[in-house]
């Protein structure tokens, strides 16, 4: 017999820590994973925002905790009360991080700003995975996923500072993987495109026309917080339970193109 129902609950009984998840994709993401029968814990800086979409989710599933993942302290006060609420931790999602602008000339580019972005993009992700590796390592089991970008395997798209940033995190993934592994925990890098917004249009030419030509090879797709939501649902479940040091790029196959050929944008469609 068919059955209609959806099954709620591939991360039943599981405990999931979020870094930036008052907005963004750490907030679709807290949501699915709640959906899908999780606790979650929000860590983030936007205090008013953060306990906002907690009460809004529901306080019952929800907890938000101020912290700064440069800060040391902080990253782990959050997996403390986590540990204190909740008694686990199975999921860490290092999803915080920052943009600077995009200045093409290195020229222009100073050294605080580089020293910024990879605090909160490259130390705050060590942080959570350490922090998040001293609870998980008793209990013999994890999944830590890094939010990278597929910046963080090829070049020209955005600024020195990020593009080094997400880099840094595929090889941290790499190397914690290799270490981890031992104790059953897994570790592994979510890379998405990027997904339209006003913000990131500032990184694409002709936004948006060209965007669904050139800049993605989906056709008629473009990439939605929900969909990135859904690939690291499938990092935290069992259904990936083999899966580890493992870079997802989910861009619908725009890195393994090189648009300047275009053999296939010069066939005629098949109709
Ligand atoms: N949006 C995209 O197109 C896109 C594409 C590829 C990768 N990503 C990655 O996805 C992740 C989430 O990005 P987003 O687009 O949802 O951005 P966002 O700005 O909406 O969310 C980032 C969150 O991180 C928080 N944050 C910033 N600094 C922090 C700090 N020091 N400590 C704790 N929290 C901090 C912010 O308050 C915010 O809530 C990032 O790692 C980003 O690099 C985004």
């Amino acid at each position: 017999m068919e059955n209609n129902s959806e099954d709620v609950s591939r991360l039943r009984m599981k405990v999931a820590l979020i870094t930036g998840g008052a907005s963004g994709i750490g907030e679709a993401t807290a949501r699915l994973f709640i959906k899908h029968g999780a606790k979650v814990v929000i860590a983030d800086i936007r205090d008013d925002l953060g306990h906002s979409v907690c009460k809004d989710i529901g306080l019952d599933s929800a907890t938000f905790v101020y912290c700064d993942v440069t800060v040391e302290s902080d990253i782990e006060n959050a997996v403390n009360i986590t540990l204190a609420k909740y008694g686990r931790l199975d999921i860490m999602l290092n999803n915080a991080a920052i943009v600077d602008d995009g200045k093409p000339n290195i020229l222009d580019n100073d050294q605080s700003t580089f020293e910024r972005v990879m605090s909160v993009n490259v130390t705050g992700v060590f942080l959570g995975t350490k922090h998040a590796a001293r609870a998980m390592i008793p209990a013999r089991s994890g999944s830590i996923i890094m939010m990278g970008s597929v910046a963080g395997s090829i070049a020209g798209i955005i600024s020195h500072a990020y593009t080094s940033s997400k880099h840094a995190i595929v090889g941290l993934t790499k190397n914690t993987a290799a270490e981890l592994g031992q104790y059953g925990i897994r570790v592994n890098c979510l890379s998405p495109y990027f997904i339209p917004s006003a913000f990131t249009a500032k990184y694409i030419r002709d936004y948006p026309d060209k965007y669904s030509k050139v800049y993605s090879n989906l056709k008629g797709i473009v990439l939605r917080e929900q969909d990135v939501a859904e690939a690291a649902l499938f990092l935290a479940s069992d259904e990936a339970s083999y899966m580890s040091g493992h870079d997802l790029i989910l861009d619908g196959g725009f890195s393994v193109i090189n648009p300047a050929f275009g053999l296939f944008a010069r066939a005629s469609p098949i109709e």
